[in-house]
């Protein structure tokens, strides 16, 4: 086994590195080779095309980046005929990120992809609103994950991970709600909610107002909840937020993560995930440790 082996329920990945939903394209191949990633996380898709949201809808604060796409994507049969067919040289396993405003909509889109051999897993995106409860997001609501997660394991055998907002009151409620329907592995965190506004006109940078806030800010709240949900939920947590550097990833590692996942620092430094399989692996070396000796070994 090599020292930076590791699994993610179902999947074994060569490296614990990926990339974050929507901070990733098959652009970063004029950087790297993408296969010697631990495995590739795909924007998220839903049932029918989304044009997302009006511009402005990005803006870098001081300490953060905010962005407000709504989804943007061209829906799930447009990217099982034009989007999948170009990850074909890809080896490492290939996760699919997807969303829905119902819980109906979420399985028909499964149920879709689930046609596709090439594709390895499933990321669940619960941040968006569910339009029968009154436009709350999916992933605030224990009782929905149960139904939602419960009808999404029926159509897979594939990995299914649910990818949580920290944008409630006790993750660790909906984190052992998804566990217990059948999710095998947890993704977090998504991205909190901020604003941002031009203190000269009084306007707001982002169009529709409030927006998600992520990078190297959110990190120690990421860690917080990768540590709260690790101590109590027995399933592989895929971590994110502020991942910058192998450092950062050793934190997340320490706190419970087996895999990371950097986001918004791919936009600074598209090289980042590459240079931190590196040097993770001089890490592992120099110490005479396995990646799988320090998962949830945080001390106090
Ligand atoms: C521009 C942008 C687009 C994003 N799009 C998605 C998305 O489509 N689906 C999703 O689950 N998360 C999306 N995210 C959230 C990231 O996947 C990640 O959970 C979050 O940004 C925290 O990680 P980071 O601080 O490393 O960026 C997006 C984030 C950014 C910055």
């Amino acid at each position: 086994m090599n020292k930076l082996e590791t699994k993610l329920g179902k999947l074994t990945l060569l490296n614990p590195v990926t990339v974050a939903s929507g901070t990733f394209s098959l652009d970063y191949q004029d950087f790297f080779n993408l296969n010697s990633l631990g495995a590739i996380v795909t924007k998220t898709i839903t049932r029918f095309p989304k044009e997302g949201n009006p511009p402005p809808r990005m803006i870098e604060t001081r300490s953060g980046l905010l962005n407000s796409i709504g989804l943007q994507n061209p829906g799930v049969e447009a990217f099982m005929t034009s989007v999948m067919p170009q990850y074909e040289h890809i080896s490492i396993p290939i996760i699919v990120s997807f969303s829905g405003s119902t819980i109906d909509e979420f399985c028909e889109t499964l149920s879709l992809l689930e046609k596709c051999s090439e594709i390895s897993g499933y990321e669940v995106n619960v941040s968006c609103p569910n339009v029968e409860k009154e436009g709350i997001a999916f992933g605030t609501d224990a009782k929905t994950i149960s139904v939602l997660v419960s009808r999404l394991s029926a159509l897979t055998d594939k990995e299914l991970i649910i990818k949580l907002t920290p944008n409630v009151t006790d993750i660790v409620e909906i984190a052992l709600a998804a566990k217990e329907s059948g999710a095998d592995s947890l993704a977090l965190i998504n991205t909190l909610l901020g604003m941002s506004i031009d203190w000269r006109t009084g306007k707001s940078h982002i169009k529709k107002g409030i927006a998600g806030f992520s990078g190297p800010a959110i990190k120690p709240i990421a860690l917080q909840n990768v540590y709260r949900v690790a101590s109590k939920v027995d399933i592989p947590i895929l971590a994110m937020g502020g991942v910058c550097d192998w450092k950062d990833a050793l934190e997340f590692f320490y706190a419970g993560a087996s895999v990371v996942a950097v986001g918004t620092y791919n936009f600074a430094d598209p090289l980042a995930t590459v240079n931190i399989i590196e040097k993770l692996g001089f890490f592992f070396t120099e110490n005479d440790m396995k990646l799988i000796d320090i998962i949830g070994k945080v001390t106090f």
